[in-house]
């Protein structure tokens, strides 16, 4: 099974619209999906709740204790693809989410106050070694040079390369999201043949192509009493960005 995390502590981002767009994606591309929620405000359940369908199913877990076993059993079911939308702001189920994934996606806006507000969320996912990309997410259709300026900004708060870390397509602000949301649809649901659905396609394509292509962030030991100690991102987290230089890129193998 692999276990994608939407996360990033600035709120509105697109957390969890981006899981629900490629939960079905992903569930059309013919895997068994999971939809996770560890988020207490509860945009997944509330959404389930105006739902027509039945799948996917959604499974709540705020217990950060929790993550892991409730993982396992997923993976014993039969699940392939578990998605995990998290909180805003800090909070020990996201730390525990992160540290159980194979894949973080943080979704961000295109706007420099947005990509400055990632820092927190990548220190954390670079002290679990995790693979990671953001997602452009809500961009304007044409502004060339405004994205342009946000991926170099992106790619140098985590100093890799864009072509490393920021996942194809970039996601453009339009309707069909919203309207889906409300409607407890995906937007390959309510749109089938538009652009969001075939952004979102196209995001989960790459996302699995990532999967088992992964860039992996440091080679520093994982610090075991993380999630023991819940909301509080510790001294070591907070160290600057790790070198260019001295980056060393894990592929990991792909799995079945
Ligand atoms: N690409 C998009 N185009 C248009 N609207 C979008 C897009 N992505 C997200 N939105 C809208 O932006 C709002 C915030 O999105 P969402 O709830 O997914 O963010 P979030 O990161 O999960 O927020 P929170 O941190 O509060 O959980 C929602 O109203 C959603 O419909
Ligand atoms: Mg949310």
């Amino acid at each position: 099974m692999h276990t994608i995390v939407l996360a990033t502590q600035k709120g509105g981002s697109g957390k969890s619209t981006l899981a629900i767009g490629l939960a079905l994606a992903a569930i059309r591309a013919g895997h068994n999906v999971r939809l996770i929620e560890t988020d207490p405000q509860g945009t997944v359940s509330n959404w389930k709740r105006r739902r027509p369908y039945a799948a996917p199913i959604i499974e709540p877990i705020y217990a950060a204790r929790e993550v892991e076993q409730r993982l396992q059993s997923l993976d014993r079911e039969g699940v392939t693809v578990a998605i995990v939308d998290t909180a805003g702001g800090e909070s020990a189920a996201t730390n525990s989410a992160i540290r159980y994934s194979d894949l973080c996606l943080i979704p961000t806006r295109p706007s420099i106050a947005d990509i400055e507000a990632t820092a927190a969320t990548l220190r954390v996912i670079r002290a679990w070694h995790k693979p990671f990309a953001y997602v452009l997410n809500q961009t304007p259709i044409r502004a060339a040079a405004r994205l342009a300026g946000a991926e170099n900004a992106l790619s140098n708060e985590a100093a890799l390369d864009i072509a490393d870390i920021v996942a194809r397509p970039l996601i453009v602000m339009r309707n069909d999201h919203q309207d889906a949301l409300s409607a407890g649809l995906a937007v390959c649901e309510l749109a089938p043949g538009g652009k969001s659905a075939e952004e979102m396609r196209g995001l989960w394509q790459w996302t699995e192509s990532r999967l088992g292509n992964a860039v992996a962030a440091t080679d520093e030991p994982i610090i075991e009493e993380f999630v023991e100690i819940p909301a509080i991102i510790p001294k070591w987290a907070a160290l600057p960005s790790f070198d260019a230089g001295s980056a060393r890129f894990l592929r990991t193998p792909a799995r079945v």
